[in-house]
Formats: C-alpha cells, sequence, structure tokens
C-alpha cells in the first residue's frame, strides 16, 4: 500500500485545514523559490523526467506538454489553462483537491506559468462546482494577501489567476471547446491543428492541463523526477487518484500507486466487491468513455495506461465502475449513450446522428426488441464514428457500446431469443431518462 509519507495529496479527505495555514503546515509553498530559481528548463526537464502523464484522461506527457510552448513573445502571452470542468461520469478527485487542498492547485499553477514563462492562469471550473469554487476563490485571495502570487509577488515572477465558472456542458472539458467558452463563445471543440500551444486562448500560445496533473507538480519537483518515478510501472509512473464507485462495499477516492492491481485496490481501500469477487460481472476503469472489463480480465489487471490500453480499454480519469452481477450491462451501457447523445455539440455529422442512433438501438437490445444482425450493423456504425469526428466524444461515445458487444454479445442475443419467443411480456422501460 502506498505509505502516506508518499501521498502528495494529504488532506484529500478534508479532515485538516483547507485554508492557507493548514496548506503550509502540511508542505505547500515551501521554499517555492528555490524552485524557481532552478530556472524553466529545470523545471521542464524534471517533469518530462518525472514521467508524469496527464491525469485529463488522455494521459499525454506533462512535461512534454510543457515543452511545447513557443518562446516568449511580447505581442502575444502566453497562458496556463487549468480544466477544473471535471464532467466525465464516475470522477470525482479534482474537486477533493479544490475543496480541500486549493493551495496545492495554486502553487502549481505557479509552477507552471514559470516554467512555460507565462504570467496569466485561467481556471475553468465546472459549474456545478459552488463550494470548489468559493474555496478557491478564497484560497487565491489568501496567496494574493500573503504575496505568493501577484503582480509583486514574493518569489519575482509576476503571476496572476483568475477563476471562471463554466455552465455546466461536459463538452466543455474538451480543451479546445473550454477554450471557445472560455473566450465567451458557444463551448464548441476547434479543430487540430492548430494545437492550442500555437493557437490556444484569445489566438496566443496556451497549454490546457488538469487539476490533479497541475496540483501533483509542485511535490514532483521538491522530491525529485527519481522519487515520482519510482511508483507505478516503466511508462506509468507516480502516483494517481482513483475514484471508485458502484457496487463495492465502501466506495471512496484514493491516492495509491500507478499500476495497483484493482483487486488490490479495491481490496484494501473499498471493503471488497459486494458479494465478493465471484459476483463481479465487469467493470468501467477509467470513466464512463472507456469500454467495460469483464471481471474475468479485470480482477489481476494493473490499473495502468498500458495495461488498459492492451485489454482495449482505458485508465482515462481512473474512475473506476465497479458492477456487479447483478448489473443490467446492456441497460447501464444504454444509459451511458444517453449521457453521448445529450452531450454532443452537434458539430459533426457522425456524432449529432449517431450517438442518438446507439442510443435508440442499445436501448432496444435492453429490451430485446431487435434483430441479431443489428449486432453488427451496430458495431460497424461505431466504427463509422469514431475517428470521423472533430472531438474525442464521438470516440467516448462509440467505445462503451463496442466494450459492451465485444464482451456481453450473448447477453443481447438471449434478450433478443427471450423477447422473439415472448413479444408480449412487459418490456423494461425506464431507462432513467425522458423518453424523446
Ligand atoms: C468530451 C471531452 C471531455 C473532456 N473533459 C475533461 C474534463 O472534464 N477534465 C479534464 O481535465 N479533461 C477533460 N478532457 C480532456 C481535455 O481535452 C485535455 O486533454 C486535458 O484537460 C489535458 O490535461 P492533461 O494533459 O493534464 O491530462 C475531455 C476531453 C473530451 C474529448
Ligand atoms: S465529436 Fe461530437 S461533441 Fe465533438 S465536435 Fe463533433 S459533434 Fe461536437
Amino acid at each position: 500500500m502506498l505509505e502516506d509519507k508518499d501521498r502528495i495529496f494529504t488532506n484529500l479527505y478534508g479532515f485538516g485545514d483547507w485554508r492557507l495555514k493548514g496548506a503550509i503546515a502540511r508542505g505547500a509553498w515551501d521554499n517555492t523559490k528555490k524552485l524557481i530559481d532552478k530556472g524553466h528548463e529545470w523545471i521542464i526537464n524534471e517533469m518530462k523526467a518525472s514521467g508524469l502523464r496527464g491525469r485529463g484522461g488522455a494521459g499525454f506527457p506533462t512535461g512534454l506538454k510543457w515543452s511545447f510552448m513557443p518562446k516568449p513573445d511580447p505581442a502575444r502571452p502566453s497562458y496556463l489553462v487549468v480544466n477544473a470542468d471535471e464532467s466525465e461520469p464516475g470522477t470525482c478527485k479534482d474537486r477533493e483537491i479544490m475543496r480541500n487542498d486549493p493551495q496545492l492547485l495554486i502553487e502549481g499553477c505557479f509552477i507552471a506559468c514559470f516554467a512555460m514563462q507565462a504570467h496569466v492562469c485561467y481556471i475553468y471550473i465546472r459549474g456545478e462546482y459552488i463550494l470548489e469554487g468559493q474555496r478557491l476563490e478564497a484560497a487565491i485571495a489568501e496567496a494574493y494577501a500573503a504575496k505568493l502570487i501577484g503582480t509583486n509577488n514574493l518569489h519575482g515572477w509576476p503571476f496572476n489567476i483568475y477563476v471562471h465558472h463554466g455552465a455546466g456542458a461536459y463538452i466543455c472539458g474538451e480543451e479546445t471547446a473550454l477554450l471557445e467558452s472560455l473566450e465567451g463563445k458557444k463551448g464548441m471543440p476547434r479543430l487540430k491543428p492548430p494545437f492550442p500551444a500555437n493557437m490556444g486562448l484569445y489566438g496566443c500560445p496556451t497549454t490546457v492541463n488538469n487539476v490533479e496533473s497541475i496540483a501533483a507538480a509542485p511535490d514532483i519537483l521538491r522530491r525529485g523526477a527519481a522519487w515520482f518515478a519510482s511508483f507505478g510501472a516503466k511508462n506509468n509512473s507516480g502516483t494517481k487518484l482513483f475514484c471508485v464507485s458502484g457496487h463495492v462495499n465502501k466506495p471512496c477516492n484514493v491516492e495509491e500507486a500507478m499500476s495497483i492491481p484493482f483487486r488490490e485496490l479495491i481490496e484494501r481501500h473499498c471493503g471488497g466487491v459486494r458479494g465478493g469477487f465471484d459476483n463481479l460481472l465487469a467493470v468501467i476503469p477509467g470513466g464512463s468513455s472507456v469500454p467495460c472489463v469483464p471481471a474475468h480480465e479485470m480482477i489481476d489487471a494493473a490499473l495502468d495506461f498500458d495495461t488498459l490500453q492492451k485489454l482495449k480499454s482505458g485508465l482515462g480519469t481512473a474512475a473506476v465502475i465497479v458492477m456487479d452481477k447483478s448489473t443490467d450491462i446492456v441497460r447501464a451501457i444504454a444509459r451511458i449513450s444517453y449521457f453521448y447523445k445529450h452531450e454532443s455539440c452537434g458539430q459533426c455529422t457522425p456524432c449529432r446522428e449517431g450517438t442518438g442512433w446507439l442510443w435508440r438501438v442499445v436501448s432496444r437490445m435492453a429490451e430485446g426488441r431487435a434483430q441479431k444482425r443489428e449486432i453488427d450493423m451496430l458495431l460497424e456504425v461505431t466504427t463509422q464514428i469514431e475517428g470521423h469526428t472533430i472531438c474525442a466524444l464521438g470516440d467516448a461515445a462509440a467505445w462503451p457500446v463496442q466494450g459492451l458487444i465485444r464482451h456481453f454479445r450473448p447477453e443481447i442475443e438471449r434478450r433478443i431469443d427471450q423477447y422473439a419467443a415472448n413479444p408480449h411480456s412487459e418490456p423494461v422501460k425506464d431507462f432513467g431518462v425522458a423518453a424523446e
């Protein structure tokens, strides 16, 4: 088990004081000037050496991303934008950081801005995070008052930070939609390239990073890249916040070493699967957009980017959704399909039309009101959405359905047979969503 001394998020549960005094007592802002004095390049190289991969879902190496920022140009200021939209179903880690240890994020923003030679940071926070927003604003005010940040701060690198509240759209978590929204426009993803590092906020160089990626940076730099890289498997370094929900005895958020086996995570921190591991049906290991993994493949698998990719799923945001054998897996995926249909911004035809199509067909299949040949047709439609859209929401809608067909085709067929044998039986109607 990860020892307490190796935890970055030591006030994750809010048992300690979230204010500046408490954060400083836990080690935040400890000689930040010493890190700054080592220079921009040292910080970026150390972040690269730590192996930290972005915690927002895609797992892109953070140090490398920072190194893509162009040299400073007075005509085009550089920006850091922190993605605090946290809308991926099952994910609830960034809110704990902002609510219980906001100074970790603020110090991380300062150091990241210094590394990329930016002087301004925007934190784009999910609209529903009212308390988290208030705490963050209060913590920022404390950091300004203590001259830790601001135009004339103690560290000698002018730095200002602004919090912007979103309005609750999932798509505004996609980095370019987030930038559009921040600019006051409709949150619709932009075509890439150009990438934000060259043409981001207000057409200027911008790096977008997840809250956890940024909040982990100060501790990584203080303790050293080698310390961080000593956790997890090769290419999957560090400690990681896991959000475990669903059919476990004690759902929780917990910081653990990357690559911890699923069984160990659930036994140590969640009191086991409801009814025991034999009662496990499947797991969605990285938030609703990644394909489910059946119990027999999941139980002893390491929770990291590479292992889960080999299992045709993904670590995503490390939101581990556990489903026991009481789960109606076809209905569960139909519900997820409804979410993506609802959140599609509508710009791309395959996503706009396809997400609704997926939802309607999977919903029929949950009732058994389908033909067996439609299963392959459904799979074919997912492949026409995946990779054919402006942003990855199209993929996110396609993958859960692909996972369902890959692992639970016999269950879909069983329902079709059952319905064909008794078409007048009462169909399952309650999908938890409004009828269209
Ligand atoms: C539809 C969609 C929603 C997303 N939502 C979030 C989100 O809520 N929070 C987040 O950090 N990243 C989200 N992302 C990923 C971001 O686009 C981006 O990759 C991430 O913020 C980069 O940060 P990182 O490199 O630190 O992981 C989303 C991506 C897509 C396609
Ligand atoms: S994939 Fe969907 S959400 Fe993304 S830009 Fe296209 S229509 Fe919008």
